[in-house]
């Protein structure tokens, strides 16, 4: 695949084949993620792979958190105050998926699959020391970008997803972590279901003069 036909190939998939990804793929994806840039080169970025029983085990931590209506305490607040444009594109991306995800339970507010990171067979949750600030967090996104590319480069789907880390204090626990490390994003990871409807919800994008100011040209 050529470099664009895999950023354009990258997408959130939601629905996975229950295959496990072999550990020589996962440390490829993660050391083609190392190359990416960062501030000073500090690489503020860490992670945990999760699979197999611990993998089922963090699910139904996050799935209890849900069902027991724990209230979320994410390290990274939620937005509040989103400008129209960006909430039209997000009602829009919320109306698609509520298409093909199953509605919450009773009581609940959010779709259970999301916090089984969608039965995919590994979760990557990512995090950076607290003290780092804000720019340890564009650098982590930087290092979030190349892994997804480089899981798509080796065949492989993946979602980014903020809703996992809606129970910072609880995902700490489970991978032992002290109150200094931020948590900033779960990933699921594996070889897509291609069969699945949900993975044929596909998302646009807008031109590039609608968010390019030119100057000089
Ligand atoms: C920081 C971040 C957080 C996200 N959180 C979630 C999430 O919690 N649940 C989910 O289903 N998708 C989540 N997504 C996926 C976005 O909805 C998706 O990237 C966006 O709609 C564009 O679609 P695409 O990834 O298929 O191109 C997240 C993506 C990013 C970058």
């Amino acid at each position: 695949m050529d470099f664009v036909e895999v950023v354009k190939a990258r997408m959130s998939v939601r629905a996975y084949k229950p295959d496990p990804v072999p550990r020589e793929v996962l440390e490829r994806v993660i050391d083609t993620a190392l190359w990416s840039p960062s501030g000073s080169n500090t690489q503020p970025w860490e992670l945990a792979v999760v699979t197999g029983d611990k993998k089922e085990e963090l699910d139904s931590i996050l799935v209890d958190c849900i069902r027991k209506g724990v209230k979320p305490d994410p390290d990274v607040p939620i937005p509040q105050d989103i400008p129209e444009k960006m909430l039209a594109r997000r009602n829009e991306v919320h109306a698609k998926l509520g298409e093909y995800l199953a509605p919450p339970e009773p009581g609940t507010s959010y779709p259970l699959e999301m916090f089984r990171f969608f039965d995919a067979p590994v979760a990557v949750m990512v995090w950076v020391e607290r003290s780092m600030g804000d720019y340890s967090t564009f650098d982590a996104g930087l290092f979030v970008q190349t892994l997804m590319l480089s899981a798509v480069n080796e065949g492989l789907g993946t979602c980014a997803e903020r809703s996992v880390i809606l129970f910072s204090n609880q995902i700490r626990e489970f991978l032992e972590l002290p109150e200094s490390k931020k948590l900033l994003l779960g990933l699921a990871l594996g070889y897509p279901d291609p069969d699945a409807p949900i993975n044929s919800a596909r998302t646009d994008r807008g031109t590039v003069d609608e968010f390019t100011a030119w100057l000089g040209l």
